[in-house]
C-alpha cells in the first residue's frame, strides 16, 4: 500500500507536469475550466489505469510467493521419496545379500545330506585278549563291516567327521573266557578323555558291557576308543568288541 501511494503520487506529479507542458501558454490560461475538466479527467484517467497495474503487479507478487511455496513443499516431497526409495533399495539390497546367504545355506545342506555316514567294526581275529598293557592304547578295530562314506579309519581305528553334524556312536567290549583282569574302555574325542565303560575284577567268565554317545561333531572330529592301561577286552570271531557309530543328521 505504501508502495503504491508513493506511485500514485509520483504519477500524478508527473502528469501534472506534462499537462502544463502541454498547454503551452500562460498559467492564466489554466483557468479556462473546460481545460481543467479535461486535465482532471486525464489525471482521473491515468489514476484508474495506474490503480489497474499496480493491483495486477500485486496479483502477479501474490502468484509468484504462491507458486514459490508449492516448490518449496514439492522439493521436500521429493526429497523424502528419493529418501523413500533409498530405504527400500537399501531393504532390497540387504534382503539380496539375506537370499544368498540362504541359497548358500540350502546348497550346503544339500551337498552334505547327500553325504551318508555309517560304520561298524570289529577286532576280529585272532582271537584271544588285547592287552594287558601297561599304558592306555587306541583299538584298532580291523574288521570293518560297514564304512559308508569311509569316515572310519581300519588302520588307525578312528572315525572322523566328514562335516559338521548330529553323530551316534557305540562301542562294545567283552571279554570271554579269562576274568583275571579289568574289562573295559574309554571314549576319545580329539585327543581328549570322553567316557569309560568296563567292569572291575572278576565277576563273571563272559563278559559284555556297552556304551553309546550322541554328539554334535565338526568337520575333522575324531572319536576313537583305547584301551586303558591294565584293562583287557577279548574277540574273536563272533566280534564281542566293537566299535560302530553312524550320523543323525547334518547341521
Ligand atoms: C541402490 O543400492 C546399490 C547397492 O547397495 C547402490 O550401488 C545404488 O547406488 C543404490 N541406488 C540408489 C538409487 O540408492
Ligand atoms: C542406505 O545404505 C547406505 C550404505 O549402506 C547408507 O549410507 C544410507 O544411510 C542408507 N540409507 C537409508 C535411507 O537407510
Ligand atoms: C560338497 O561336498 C563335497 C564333497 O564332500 C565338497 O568337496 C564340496 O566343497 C561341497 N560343496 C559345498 C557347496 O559345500
Ligand atoms: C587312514 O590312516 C592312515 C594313517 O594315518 C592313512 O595313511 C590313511 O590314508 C588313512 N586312510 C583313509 C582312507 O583316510
Ligand atoms: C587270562 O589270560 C591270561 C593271559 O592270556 C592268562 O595268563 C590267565 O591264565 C587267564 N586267566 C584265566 C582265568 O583263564
Amino acid at each position: 500500500m505504501e508502495r503504491t501511494a508513493v506511485v500514485v503520487v509520483v504519477a500524478l506529479m508527473m502528469l501534472l507536469q506534462n499537462s502544463l507542458q502541454d498547454t503551452q501558454g500562460p498559467v492564466t490560461s489554466l483557468n479556462s475550466s473546460a481545460e481543467l475538466k479535461q486535465i482532471r479527467d486525464l489525471l482521473f484517467q491515468q489514476g484508474l489505469n495506474l490503480t489497474e497495474l499496480l493491483k495486477k503487479d500485486t496479483a502477479l507478487e501474490k502468484e509468484m510467493e504462491n507458486l514459490k511455496k508449492v516448490n518449496g513443499e514439492q522439493a521436500v516431497a521429493l526429497s523424502a521419496m528419493k529418501r523413500e526409495l533409498e530405504q527400500l533399495n537399501n531393504t532390497s539390497a540387504a534382503q539380496a545379500r539375506a537370499l544368498s546367504a540362504v541359497k548358500s545355506d540350502l546348497k550346503t545342506l544339500k551337498n552334505e545330506s547327500a553325504e551318508k555316514v555309517a560304520f561298524s567294526a570289529a577286532l576280529g581275529l585272532p582271537a584271544g585278549l588285547r592287552g594287558p598293557k601297561n599304558a592306555e592304547t587306541t583299538l584298532v578295530y580291523k574288521n570293518v563291516l560297514t564304512n559308508i562314506g569311509n569316515a572310519y579309519n581300519s588302520s588307525t581305528g578312528i572315525f572322523t567327521a566328514p562335516f559338521r553334524g548330529v553323530y551316534y556312536v557305540r562301542f562294545t567290549a567283552a571279554v570271554y573266557n579269562n576274568n583275571s583282569y579289568n574289562l573295559g574302555l574309554n571314549l576319545y574325542k580329539n585327543g581328549h578323555y570322553l567316557l569309560h565303560l568296563g567292569e572291575n575284577g572278576p565277576d563273571g567268565y563272559a563278559k559284555h558291557v556297552s556304551s553309546g554317545v550322541t554328539l554334535v561333531l565338526v568337520a575333522g572330529d575324531q572319536l576313537y576308543t583305547r584301551l586303558p592301561a591294565n584293562y583287557v577286552v577279548w574277540d574273536d570271531s563272533l566280534f564281542r568288541t566293537s566299535f560302530s557309530g553312524f550320523l543323525l543328521f547334518p547341521m
